[in-house]
């Protein structure tokens, strides 16, 4: 299942570092978060401050590390990269921060995972660029507080729910990213296909784009192969018609679900009567992780409609049965479920 063809989780082949944008008028998309950032990168600008701590969440592939890394073009500081689960001791981060140069930006990827003692470190740091540092053992033990450089941190999360209370609210700067459009993601498989030197028709890459799940990583990845597709089979252009074969070969249908999709959709709609099923209970009978379903199955087929969230569990809606050409059960009370 790790392989799929439409995970949007980050697989090799999508280390293509020439295709992410590196400043704000190159990143399609998002338009809140741009304004905003724009407005705020602009102001710390004129006060020659550093920019306020940012927080990015939002399923994996819409673009968290590609932000975070055009912050740091647009504010012309050097960005540090750690992942929160790769800091196993306050110790570690600690020497991070005195490290930091003034104004410089420090990404934290998968900030929800930074362990409790780690965390603690960043309340200070984060609110008054200090670190407390306690010295000696017993009753002559004393806090020593260390001024670090202003620095911009920005978390990224795909699981804001997971992120506690205190670390959130230290974040000057908060934001969701949204699936993106057919119209977005035709604009972001175009310029791809430019840097890749990839000879494409509109109507090529909008069939792309339309099963790329509002995702730019899975855009991108179908780009490639369907370009390989097209190299092997005709003379390397895509038009509608290549785009359409090679994407009905690698068994991506319409919506830009998969098999596993519909084993999803199947276990919920057969096994559980439509549900609600709860996730934990849905996972194991799909030999899943439950943070798996929630973090990189679930997203998509709850913005499709096809999932609800009830109190009680995951729940398939009428959408479901006709997309699975099944006949929509005669129950009256089975879609009225409030959502949470
Ligand atoms: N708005 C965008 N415009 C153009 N390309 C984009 C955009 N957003 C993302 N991409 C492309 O999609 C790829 C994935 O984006 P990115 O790595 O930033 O996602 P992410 O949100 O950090 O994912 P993860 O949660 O897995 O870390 C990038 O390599 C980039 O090429
Ligand atoms: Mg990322």
């Amino acid at each position: 299942m790790e392989d799929r063809l439409v995970s949007p989780k980050k697989a090799r082949e999508d280390s293509f570092e020439s295709l992410r944008p590196q400043y704000l008028s190159q990143y399609t998309g998002q338009e809140k978060i741009k304004e905003s950032l724009a407005i705020a990168i602009a102001a710390a600008k004129v006060r020659g401050d550093a920019l306020d701590h940012v927080l990015l969440y939002g399923p994996p592939g819409l673009g968290k590390t590609t932000l975070a890394t055009i912050i740091a073009n647009e504010m012309q500081a050097n960005m540090k990269i750690i992942t929160g689960p790769a800091i196993e001791r306050p110790g570690d981060l600690a020497a991070i921060l005195t490290n930091l140069e003034e104004g410089q930006v420090l990404f934290i990827d998968e900030i929800h995972r930074l362990n409790r003692a780690v965390e603690e470190i960043l309340y200070p740091a984060m609110e008054d660029f200090a670190l407390d540092i306690i010295i000696g053992k017993g009753p002559g033990a004393r806090s020593v507080r260390l001024s670090l450089p202003n620095f911009t941190l920005i978390g990224a999360t795909t699981r804001a729910g997971l992120l506690s209370s205190p670390l959130r609210d230290r974040f000057g700067l908060i934001h969701r990213l949204e699936f993106y459009s057919y119209q977005e993601l035709l604009d972001i498989i175009l310029r791809s296909a430019k840097v890749m030197e990839i000879e494409i028709s509109e109507e090529g890459a909008f069939e792309i784009a339309r099963r790329s799940r509002g995702t730019p990583r899975i855009g991108n990845r179908l780009l490639r192969r369907v370009r390989d597709y097209a190299q092997v089979m005709s003379d390397g252009k895509i038009d509608l018609v290549t785009s359409q074969k090679a994407l009905a070969l690698l068994e991506v249908d319409d919506l830009g679900l998969d098999q596993l999709d519909r084993v999803i959709l199947k276990t919920i709609v057969e096994k559980y009567d439509g549900g609600p099923v709860g996730i934990d209970t849905l996972a194991a009978s799909l030999g899943e992780e439950p943070d798996t379903i929630e973090d990189v199955y679930e997203p998509y087929l709850l913005q499709l409609g096809f999932i609800k969230r009830t109190p009680r569990g995951r729940m398939a809606t009428q959408s479901v049965f006709k997309y699975l050409g099944l006949n929509v059960p005669e129950r009256g009370n089975l879609f009225q479920e409030e959502v949470d």
